[in-house]
């Protein structure tokens, strides 16, 4: 958990910093909020309290009432130069949106609001995010504005091209999306750090078998699991393979991307990549049986009332690998089951493939599971059973690697620690973060 402090400045997409705090502090970070007078005629302070329960300040001669603290800090005994100290208290500083008027204020050291002051009180890293109308953006003033900050340090993210929040605008100008801002942010918080130097290895989507040239047998993974865990590993510092079967889905950047189609090339890079990785993550939906025969063309309909199909039993690709686990590896597999034997024939799954971890899913329950935005979970150690509750997969993601830290940490179970009753907690995605 990391504490962010945001900066708001004027503009239509004030109202898309709500969204950041929302996001931030549901990935554990604890934020405070200052204001420029004018974004206050864009988005009030109440919101920003009531989503961080803190104080905003908007001017440097507002008393802060909690003393430069940030949620779940204690507040000083003394009362300090209050504009200054939530700065100085900051682990990263975001301002964002950031306008056209506050990014020259900025480029040239002014300081005349509580915004302004902070950027330049402050020594934590400087993250600034533009959003503006696209000829304001693309003015030459602006552009050599955000060079400056650039050469200093600041990281600019976006913004992105597209609908604009104003009306009827397109162009260049737009805020990057809350979720990217936050990522950045964590990426220069080294929150990630926790898991620099790891190498991880995940796989993702559903494999295809082919039957003929143009039909094969799918499921119905999309890939969206295994792609947040990858994001949340890199956001954490890892390195990170995605072996992708079939994914249609944009891949995060910085990511060692490997796309297959089969089983069998699903088995074959992860054949290569494995005696590598530190973690292993294997979210894909890999095929049990696959055709015995691919027919070259098309299968013709002409003639027939129905058709049998030889199935032979693909490689198992985890137990293949486990098979082969050197010391220190941790191998997290996972089980979309239906219905209420699920827990028990994922705790089977984990012993007899030899895993340290299987995350259990219900596919019957509703909302979660495939190709949705959401997941509900139960993650099985040798001696632990967490329940994370319904919540995007970004959090889910963060609650599994959370069990996986704890495992690295020594503090959980390990494989063949099953001597002991398994303890059960019931959790709501990302309660900590280690
Ligand atoms: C309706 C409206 C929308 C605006 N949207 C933006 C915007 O998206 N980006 C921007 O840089 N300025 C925008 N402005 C202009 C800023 O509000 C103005 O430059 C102001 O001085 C910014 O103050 P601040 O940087 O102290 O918050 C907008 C103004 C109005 C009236």
């Amino acid at each position: 958990m990391s504490r962010i402090l945001l900066g708001v400045t004027g503009g239509i997409a004030a109202y898309k910093s709500l969204e950041f705090v929302r996001l931030a502090d549901a990935a554990g970070h604890s934020v405070r909020v200052l204001q420029t007078p004018t974004s206050r005629r864009f988005v009030g302070s109440a919101s920003f309290e009531a989503l961080t329960g803190a104080p905003v300040l908007v001017s440097e001669f507002d008393e802060d009432p909690a003393r430069g603290a940030f949620p779940g800090q204690q507040p000083p005994g003394h009362r300090p130069l209050h504009h200054l100290e939530l700065v100085h208290n900051a682990e990263l500083y975001v301002i964002a949106p950031a306008s056209a008027n506050t990014i020259a204020k900025l480029a040239h050291g002014l300081a005349d609001n509580v915004v302004t002051t902070a950027a330049l009180a402050g020594q934590c890293p400087l993250v600034v995010a533009p959003a503006m109308n696209a000829n304001m953006y693309e003015h030459s003033a602006t552009q050599v504005n955000l060079t400056l900050l650039r050469e200093r340090g600041v990281t600019i993210v976006g913004p992105d091209a597209g609908k604009l929040a104003s009306r009827g605008e397109h162009g260049v100008g737009r805020l990057a999306d809350p979720a990217v801002i936050l990522e950045e942010c964590e990426q220069l918080l080294g929150a990630s750090g926790s898991w620099h130097g790891l190498r991880v290895l995940v796989t993702a989507g559903g494999t295809r078998e082919p039957i003929d040239s143009v039909r094969f047998l799918g499921n119905r993974s999309s890939g969206r699991m295994g792609l947040a865990l990858a994001a949340a590993a890199h956001r954490r510092g890892a390195d990170v393979t995605v072996v992708a079967a079939n994914v249609a889905l944009p891949v995060p950047e910085n990511i060692d991307l490997r796309r297959v189609c089969t089983a069998a090339e699903l088995a074959a890079v992860c054949e290569q990549e494995f005696a590598k990785c530190d973690v292993l993550l294997m979210a894909a939906a890999v095929a049990d049986f696959r055709p015995v025969e691919a027919v070259e063309g098309k299968l013709k309909k002409a003639g027939r009332d129905r058709m049998l199909l030889e199935l032979e039993a693909t490689t198992d690709v985890l137990s293949a690998l486990a098979a082969r686990r050197s010391t220190g590896q941790i191998l997290v597999g996972f089980a979309a089951e239906h219905g209420e034997h699920m827990l028990d024939y994922a705790r089977s799954k984990l012993e007899s493939k030899n895993l340290d971890v299987v995350v259990a899913n219900d596919i019957s329950s509703p909302g979660a599971g495939f190709d949705v935005e959401d997941n509900e979970v139960v993650v099985l150690t040798g001696a632990d059973e967490v329940h994370l509750e319904l919540a995007s997969k970004r959090e889910i993601a963060d609650g599994i690697l959370d069990v996986v830290t704890r495992l690295r940490q020594g503090s959980g179970a390990t494989v063949g620690d099953d001597g002991r009753a398994p303890v059960r907690h019931c959790l709501r995605a990302l309660p900590t973060r280690l």
